[in-house]
């Protein structure tokens, strides 16, 4: 026998010993759940690209959140998909009165009070040309779409959302942002800002979801470049200063580096989004018999737990809640 002053196998001699020594775990109440709502009544249209997950009218929306509910969850984020015929140039649809998605915050809000409900400004699910600013001869323009942006956010604070998120990536939106609610006199409204949002191939499925892919060119000159970590620190100084209230990471899963950075520089809770390829991946994997898929699932999100995350949205939100409910 070896004699070793140190066994670290003894730490993991039983199932009782491992939880007890864990050092991250996973909650229900670090999930924020990606929805769908589109127009309509009655729909439930399954995503392609990403099995398990629908699109809900507005009523299917309100029976399919009961059930998020019931298993625990306590705060969803919503996205719209508009039809081309409501799209423009300049996303009028989004801060038009009465439109799809401020109505679903309300009702939704209306209807469960507790929930924290999460919104996404941006202009792609409006916009003609599938980008998340205004387009002016093939460029984004910033500032012009700053404007836009932040009377979207009043609208969706108007509707009740409890946190504005802002994934466009427009320079100076968070602070426009945040001067904007509290003139309105929304000082209670949290900002979460995309503040490290990466340039990257993993969003292909959720652009299934909205219809939403850019019509032209990509979105490198406003989304960061996956090769940069430095550049997030810059983006995260200025949502800080600018009043964030939570920094974000997307995608999460190969930019864990990226969540540890923030999380060790930065005094503020950070969230990582969990993005719809990576869902997508795990899916594709376990239908095809190459994966666990709920091992998958759950390894998956708590590496970013251990990473430093302290929020988690992710499609596998009432998945891993069920798993974790019964534990
Ligand atoms: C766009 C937006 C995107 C996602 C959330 N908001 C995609 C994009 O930037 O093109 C991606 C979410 C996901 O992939 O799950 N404002």
């Amino acid at each position: 026998m070896l004699i070793l002053s140190r066994r670290p196998r003894r730490n993991r001699i039983s199932a009782g010993l491992r939880d007890m020594v864990a050092e991250n775990t996973l909650s229900v109440n670090d999930f924020i759940f990606p929805m769908f709502v589109q127009e309509g009544s009655g729909a439930k249209v399954e995503i392609r690209s990403m099995p398990g997950i629908f699109r809900y009218s507005l009523d299917t929306l309100l029976t399919e959140i009961e059930d998020v509910v019931a298993h625990g969850i306590r705060s969803v984020c919503l996205f719209p998909n508009y039809p081309e015929s409501k799209k423009d140039s300049v996303g009028s649809e989004s801060i038009r009165e009465g439109t799809l998605y401020l109505r679903a915050l309300s009702e939704i809000k209306n209807k469960f009070p507790e929930l924290v409900v999460m919104t996404d400004v941006a202009l792609d699910p409006y916009s003609s040309d599938g980008h998340d600013g205004i387009v002016k001869d093939g460029k984004i323009l910033n500032d012009e779409s700053v404007e836009v942006l932040v009377k979207m956010a009043v609208a969706q604070a108007k509707a009740g959302a409890d946190i504005i998120g802002p994934s466009d990536m427009m320079d100076g939106r968070v602070g426009a942002i945040r001067r904007a609610l509290d003139e309105e006199g929304f000082i209670n409204t949290s900002i979460m800002a995309y503040t490290a949002k990466y340039a990257s191939a993993f969003y292909g499925p959720f652009r299934d979801a909205l219809e939403s892919a850019p019509k032209f060119g990509d979105k490198k000159t406003y989304q960061m470049n996956p090769a940069n970590v430095k550049e997030a620190l810059v983006e995260a100084e200025l949502d800080y200063a600018e009043g964030a209230d939570i920094l974000m990471v997307k995608p999460a899963f190969s930019y864990l580096d990226v969540i540890k950075t923030l999380k060790d520089n930065f005094d503020l809770p950070v969230s990582a989004y969990n993005v719809s390829g990576e869902y997508a991946m795990i899916k594709a994997a376990a239908q095809n018999g190459w994966i666990d898929g709920d091992k998958a699932m759950m390894e998956m999100l708590i590496s970013m737990k251990r990473a430093g995350a302290d929020i988690i949205l992710s499609y596998f939100a009432k998945e891993a809640a069920a798993l974790l409910n019964q534990a």
